[in-house]
């Protein structure tokens, strides 16, 4: 397969805690098939939510808010082919690291921003994953972060390919989850760019049987 690059998206404030070590696995999967991997912490580049563009952009339209977001936006986030979000369950959603990440990209493909549709263009054709750390395990828990990262996929045209929930607390209790989240993030890194991805409409042509040797 093509060396594709991927940045992964460490949400947590934990920088140590289990959605990251979810995060780790899946670098090590997608560098082990020969990808170029970046793995960055929201926290390092954001510092500031998402306020109202009106009072803060600049005569440019350029986004005047004092921190790294641009640097993380422009240059890893929209080079990038793939991209892994990890994150731990706050409150039934994403952190707000992440939260405020997704916010902020907006700014930078608003019809104010002079690179408006240069930017939109970069957001789509992109493979993406979901790394989520959580210390409940009934499945309905992390519904919303998955139904916000699928619509997010869906406006901005990427491929939502999968999602790997880890249970634990503490940190590091994922690596203990008998359901081997660890094995399966790895997993995710190594085949973001070659899971078959389908989202089938009523005329999508289609095969009766999905696998070649069924
Ligand atoms: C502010 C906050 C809110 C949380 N909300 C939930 C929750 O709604 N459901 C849940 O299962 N765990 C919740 N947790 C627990 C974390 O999801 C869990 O400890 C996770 O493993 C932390 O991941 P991290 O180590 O990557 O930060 C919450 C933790 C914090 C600090």
């Amino acid at each position: 397969m093509t060396a594709k690059s991927v940045l992964i998206l460490a949400g947590s404030p934990r920088r140590d805690g289990n959605s990251f070590r979810l995060a780790l696995a899946a670098q090590e999967g997608a560098e082990a098939v020969g990808h170029a991997v970046e793995l960055a912490y929201v926290d390092d580049y954001v510092s500031h939510f998402l306020r109202d563009c009106r009072q803060c952009r600049g005569a440019d339209g350029e986004c005047t808010l004092n921190d790294r977001f641009r640097e993380l936006f422009l240059e890893k986030y929209l080079p990038a082919d793939g991209i892994l979000f990890a994150t731990p369950l706050y409150w039934y959603g994403m952190s707000g690291q992440l939260k405020t990440f997704l916010d902020r990209s907006f700014c930078y493909y608003a019809a104010s921003h002079p690179d408006s549709d240069t930017n939109a263009s970069r957001m789509a054709n992109k493979k993406i994953g979901l790394l989520i750390s959580s210390e409940e395990s009934y499945p309905a828990a992390p519904m919303g972060i998955v139904h916000s990262i699928q619509e997010f996929c869906r406006y901005n045209q990427c491929d939502f390919v999968g999602v790997v929930q880890g249970i634990g607390n503490k940190r590091g209790d994922v690596e203990f989850d008998p359901a081997g989240p660890i094995d399966r993030a790895r997993r995710l890194g190594a085949t973001l760019f070659s899971t078959l991805y389908t989202d089938y409409r009523m005329d999508t042509p289609r095969k009766g049987s999905v696998w070649d040797n069924a």
